[in-house]
């Protein structure tokens, strides 16, 4: 298995100012982590993160990328001008995103196949909302999400990283606890299994209400292979924590 991998989703979050004091703060703390590490930043900071982070064990991501290669799509950004920025990852099918912006699993399934063509690793997420998860709908909500990206993508899926947040454990405090997210890792696990012999290669993460003081056991389980963190990666001292959480 490949080291852990933490990212930090800053969401609409963040200024000029802002975000070059919690660089500096994370760059001052983080030595040579053992785990991989990438911030996404609003898509409007590329330039200034890329500088910022120039040299340094922190990689570059995005929170989405248009699922169109080029052309008439007013505001959107492609994965190959992310590319021209130095991104390494890009988050697709966040669920505020799928809520928010109608985003659907053919739209996700389109944004990964455009990431991986540009030689970006898509972050696809799934995740069950309260109404599933209290209907037992969970594995089959996953299933069904992660299934449209491996029907489009093919054997590349094992180029994906996969990140599961449970809706209900997105910046409400409540987290999954490691055995429930564990299950639905497992799942996704023998998904991934059943499209790639390299079903291995796959990080899984877990996001949602992940901080510095769950971080550990829930990156203890099996099949956790790092976390998409929120609220808790515009800490410095919180992600540091995490990061630190993170061992191979
Ligand atoms: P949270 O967000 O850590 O604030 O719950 C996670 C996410 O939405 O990626």
């Amino acid at each position: 298995m490949s080291k852990k991998l933490i990212v930090g989703n800053w969401k609409m979050n963040g200024s000029l100012a802002a975000n070059a004091a919690l660089v500096g703060d994370l760059l001052g703390g983080i030595g040579q982590p053992e785990c991989d590490v990438a911030v996404c930043p609003p898509a409007i900071y590329l330039a200034q993160l890329r500088g910022l982070l120039d040299g340094s064990p922190i990689e570059l991501g995005v929170q989405n990328v248009s699922m169109h290669d080029h052309g008439a799509y007013t505001g959107d950004v492609s994965a190959e001008m992310l590319k021209d920025y130095g991104v390494r990852y890009a988050i697709v099918g966040h669920s505020e995103r799928r809520q928010h912006q109608a985003e659907s699993d053919v739209h996700v399934a389109l944004k990964a196949k455009r990431a991986l063509a540009a030689g970006i690793t898509p972050i696809v997420c799934v995740g069950e909302t309260l109404r599933e998860h209290e209907a037992g709908m969970t594995e089959f909500i996953v299933k069904r999400q992660l299934s449209a990206v491996i029907h489009l993508n093919g054997h590349c899926v094992s180029e994906i990283v996969v990140a599961y947040e449970p809706v209900w454990a997105i910046g409400t405090g409540q987290t999954a606890t490691p055995e429930q997210a564990q299950s639905v890792h497992a799942v996704l696990r023998a998904q991934i299994r059943a499209a790639t012999e390299h079903a291995e290669r796959v990080r899984i993460l877990y996001g949602g209400s992940m901080n510095a003081s769950n971080a550990a056991e829930l990156l203890s389980q099996p099949d956790i292979d790092g976390g998409l963190i929120g609220g808790a990666s515009l800490k410095a001292a919180d992600f540091l924590k995490i990061i630190m959480a993170a061992k191979a």
